[in-house]
């Protein structure tokens, strides 16, 4: 415990960690699916207006807490006040098992996926083919599981590593490469014939297709894709120089994970429409229609393989920054060696992982009125992450105040333009915000 601990080597390296840790399924799965469940234009502007109000931030508010503190979220909290404000870092980690849970899931089909673009089984541009295929694989038992199982392992050998080398080298590498690649399949998509009524549908807003459910699904989108409200940021905050310029380094995150899940609708929406599939299809519609995009195109088979592959290291940037949160406080708190804390956090995560994998046909008992576990992990998630965030923005707002403009600037020295509006922000029109939107489901 006397070790000095780890830092992020350069400016740019943790804003690459950071933006790894955001950039990810959130942005290539969740975003468009839950855009065309909600109804494309109109959940795309309040998404974009949730992430300035509320993103930003409180990007800013977890980064403060943890590079002041230079601890884990309980840690943080310990530190700053005691009292009950350390249970907002509890909620944090438990909220991280149980994106953790279904992340791995999900990113295991894309393990999957990138053996299935070899073997042909997608060289089609059908859509029933595809649901087919798709349909088959996750109604499984064996091998959904078992490709989660993988994807924790590859998340644990990263987390043990430490995260400095491995996961740093590897992100900054590969991100670049992956959004070079996402701008070729959105020019792909947009030219499709069909592609206009896939841009109508998420440039045009439809204010009518907004119900209640729309504001919960954006909050939580933006919460889940900025790795927002559980403690992920406080962590990866705690491993942060006060050398470098905070506002300036959350700014480039947000606009980053932003401009990647933007881009990623114009990737998957213009090819929903252009093949006729639907676009309320829920989680499996990049599954589904990807493969379609693939089929379309020369050299599909090799794009798509890189394209899985990248997806699925975007993922791992993400479930090891998950993972970290719930390690660094077994380290710190509970002076678990980093192995022991990576090898028990693993293993109970998958465990509870398994109802998820199995919630998709394979078995009936994880199909609660009518609505797989998976589906309804995520929808606790998009409730758990704004409640954090709620804590959060209160804690800085009103107990660090003018310590917490202090704090971000280094003492005056970095820029922060509208300090006191970011303060004020975090004080009342987040809070508000949030429990409006929370109250939602229960006011309409
Ligand atoms: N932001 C990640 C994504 O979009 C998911 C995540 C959520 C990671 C919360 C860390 C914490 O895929």
């Amino acid at each position: 415990m006397t070790e000095a601990r780890e830092h992020w080597g350069s400016r740019f390296g943790f804003i690459m960690a950071a933006a790894g840790s955001a950039v990810g399924l959130g942005n290539i799965w969740k975003f468009p699916y839950v855009t065309g469940e909600n109804g494309g234009g109109a959940f795309l502007i309040i998404y974009i207006a949730f992430v300035f109000i509320f993103g930003l931030s409180l990007v800013m508010a977890e980064l403060v807490l943890g590079r002041t503190t230079q601890k884990n979220p309980v840690g943080a909290f310990k530190q700053l006040a005691g009292g009950a404000w350390p249970l907002v870092g509890m909620l944090g980690i438990f909220t991280g098992f149980v994106i953790l849970s279904f992340y791995i899931v999900v990113a295991g089909w894309t393990l999957a996926y990138i053996g299935f673009m070899t073997s042909g089984q997608l060289s089609t541009a059908d859509p029933a083919a595809l649901g087919d295929v798709f349909g088959n694989f996750i109604g499984e038992s064996t091998s959904p599981t078992v490709y989660a199982g993988v994807f924790m392992l590859l998340t644990a050998a990263t987390v043990v590593g430490g995260i400095g080398k491995g996961i740093e080298r590897v992100a900054k590498l590969l991100m670049p490469v992956l959004f070079i690649l996402l701008l070729i399949l959105v020019a792909r998509a947009v030219t499709l014939p069909g592609a206009g009524a896939g841009l109508a549908f998420y440039l045009t807003p439809n204010f009518d297709a907004v119900t209640a459910s729309t504001w919960t699904a954006a909050i939580g989108q933006a919460f889940f894709s900025l790795s927002l409200g559980m403690g992920a940021l406080i962590t990866y905050g705690s491993y942060m120089t006060k050398s470098h310029s905070l506002p300036a380094s959350a700014a480039s995150v947000v606009a980053l994970d932003t401009g990647i899940a933007i881009l990623a609708g114009f990737m998957i929406l213009p090819a929903v429409f252009a093949f006729g599939f639907d676009p309320a299809s829920g989680p499996g519609l990049a599954f589904i229609t990807l493969p379609a995009v693939f089929a379309s195109m020369p050299g599909g088979i090799f794009f798509g393989v890189l394209f899985f592959a990248l997806l699925a290291v975007a993922a791992l940037t993400s479930s090891v920054s998950l993972l970290e949160v719930v390690v660094t406080y077994l380290i710190d708190e509970w002076n678990f060696t980093r192995r022991t804390a990576t090898a028990s956090a693993a293993l109970v995560c998958f465990a509870v992982g398994v109802p998820s994998a199995l919630s998709q046909g394979a078995v009936d008992l994880f199909v609660i009125n009518g609505t797989p576990f998976l589906d309804l992990m995520v929808a606790f998630t998009d409730f758990l992450l704004p409640l954090g965030g709620l804590f959060i923005a209160l804690f800085v707002g009103w107990k660090m105040g003018p310590a917490a403009i202090a704090a971000a600037t280094n003492d005056g020295k970095a820029r922060l333009p509208f300090a006191s509006v970011w303060i004020w922000v975090l004080r009342i029109v987040a809070p508000c915000g949030i429990i409006w939107v929370l109250l939602q489901p229960i006011l309409s």
